[in-house]
């Protein structure tokens, strides 16, 4: 794995420290300044969304991405095995948030440099969508290590 740009430095540090008002306070200036962001991840996947690996803690800790998600693209509904914080580089997102009998409890939109709610204990029950008629690029932040990526973060329901 490459080095980290030096754009995403301070984020990766407070996630290291698991320090959450650091990394919401690193989350925002990534988002409003997303220097990490490359050509590639505005083209995406037409086959479903594409994630893109920015940066894996080399102690297994966390593991950063952005996902490209195409116009009326969304995820399947999922909670979370481990920690997970995510916000918008580009484009508009919309997530709806499920209790736990899968209830819809709130529908968000979130434009460019904002941030969805956090999940810590792995408790929110979600899906998330490129409602809008551009590419979206958001940053995702997992507390799993590089190897578990694939299947260590979501759980469906
Ligand atoms: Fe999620």
């Amino acid at each position: 794995m490459s080095p980290i740009h030096p754009s995403l430095a301070l984020l990766a540090g407070a996630a290291k420290r698991k320090n959450w008002s650091g990394l919401q306070k690193q989350f925002a200036a990534a988002l409003r300044n997303p220097a990490w962001l490359r050509a590639e991840h505005r083209i995406g996947d037409p086959t479903g969304y594409m994630r893109h690996l920015l940066y894996v803690d080399p102690h297994g800790d966390f593991c950063m991405t952005a996902i490209t998600w195409l116009p009326g693209q969304v995820s399947p509904r999922h909670g979370h095995q481990v920690w997970c914080a995510f916000g918008v580089a580009e484009g508009e997102l919309t997530e709806e948030q499920f209790d736990k009998d899968l209830n819809l409890l709130k529908t968000s939109t979130l434009a460019a440099g904002q941030l969805a709610d956090r999940d810590l204990e792995g408790s929110i029950i979600h899906r998330v969508a490129n409602r809008g008629d551009k590419p979206l690029v958001s940053l995702h932040l997992y507390g799993v290590s590089g190897d578990r990526l694939t299947t260590g973060i979501n759980r469906y329901f």
